[in-house]
């Protein structure tokens, strides 16, 4: 029978009589789903797998810890943590529009991912890639109208440039198959549960230009989202639910002091597949404790507002 435990001894033990001996590299982000390819190649190759996670210093607060503490300390995986997050950080100077900065991300990752596999001793022939069922249909079939609006660049061009055999293990899954397998795999809930992250990740939720003090107070803003979000149990419910730092400044006060401060938007949507969402209906109590501790714990943040629209004709991001 066709249970997730059979998928993940049956990928396994393939990926040992096919790829045993060969080099293979995955780009890990930390997301479920490439998570779960790296653990499947690790179960079946061990070292000659060799994962590559790139800090692209748009990542969430404890990101890069995390991911490092888990894969290379728990797991003993063959990590390669990249800090290009200056590189990544000086070409996004200036730019504000948002297809620009998904481009600056997307092909600065290719040369990184690039560089450090160019490193690897021996001849390298795989790349390894977490494609899901639905991303396989969407390609084949005709590009949804998101396509056309927001370029998504993960991994997309690295094959072709680097003259790689693509090997996709989870083509046929959903992901909550995928999920599943990840359970089999031992991976711990935070990781199996996680809410989707865009690859250009915190740039496109800052509006406007990406400043390192900007990104520090949205990190902060987004740890407490995600903190209660989970503290709550609706992290899991909802479809995603994080900050967005608006390009704006309003008018406070504090004690006797006027101050004039960034805003934060929270943006917390249900959805099945991301091509429609709705605005959660998380309740008061719940909404009144994410605004009161941002506007008290992060510093230069006087005003929390509540985004409410739908997907169409807004979009989950607001870039
Ligand atoms: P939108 O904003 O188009 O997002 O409603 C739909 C889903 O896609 C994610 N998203 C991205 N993911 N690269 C990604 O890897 C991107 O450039 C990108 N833009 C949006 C978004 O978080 C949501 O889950």
């Amino acid at each position: 029978i066709w249970t997730m435990h059979n998928f993940a001894e049956a990928t396994i033990a393939d990926f040992k009589e096919r790829l045993g001996g060969q080099k293979v590299i995955c780009a890990l982000s930390g997301g479920v789903d490439s998570s779960v390819v790296a653990l499947l190649l690790h179960k079946a190759i061990g070292k000659d797998l060799t994962s590559i996670f790139v800090d692209n210093g748009v990542l969430r607060a404890g990101e890069v810890a995390e991911v490092a503490g888990l894969f290379r300390d728990v797991f003993g995986l063959n990590l390669v943590v990249v800090d290009a997050a200056d590189l990544f950080l000086d070409r996004l100077k200036g730019i504000t529009d948002p297809e620009e900065k998904r481009r600056i991300i997307g092909h600065t990752f290719i040369e990184v991912f690039d560089a450090e596999a160019a490193k690897i001793a021996g001849e390298v022939q795989y790349l390894a890639q977490g494609t899901l069922y639905p991303d396989v249909i969407e390609s084949v079939s005709f590009k949804g109208p998101s396509a056309v609006i927001k370029s998504h660049h993960n991994v997309g061009g690295l094959p072709e440039k680097m003259k790689l055999k693509l090997v996709e293990p989870l083509r046929e899954l959903f992901k909550d198959e995928c999920r599943e397998v990840g359970r089999e795999l031992g991976l711990p809930e935070t990781i199996v549960s996680r809410q989707p992250f865009p690859g250009p990740g915190l740039a496109i939720r800052i509006m406007g230009e990406v400043t390192r003090p900007r990104l520090a107070t949205l990190r902060e803003a987004d740890a407490i989202v995600q903190e209660e979000m989970r503290a709550s149990d609706l992290y899991t419910k909802v479809w995603q639910s994080f900050a967005v730092l608006v390009p704006v400044k309003t008018v406070g006060v504090m004690g006797d002091e006027r101050t004039y401060e960034d805003v934060v938007a929270l943006r917390i949507v249900d959805s099945v597949d991301a091509m429609t969402a709705d605005w959660s209906r998380v309740p008061y109590e719940i909404l009144a404790r994410l605004s009161s501790r941002i506007i008290n714990e992060v510093k230069g943040v006087n005003r929390v507002v509540l985004d409410i629209s739908s997907k169409p004709p807004s979009t989950i991001e607001w870039e």
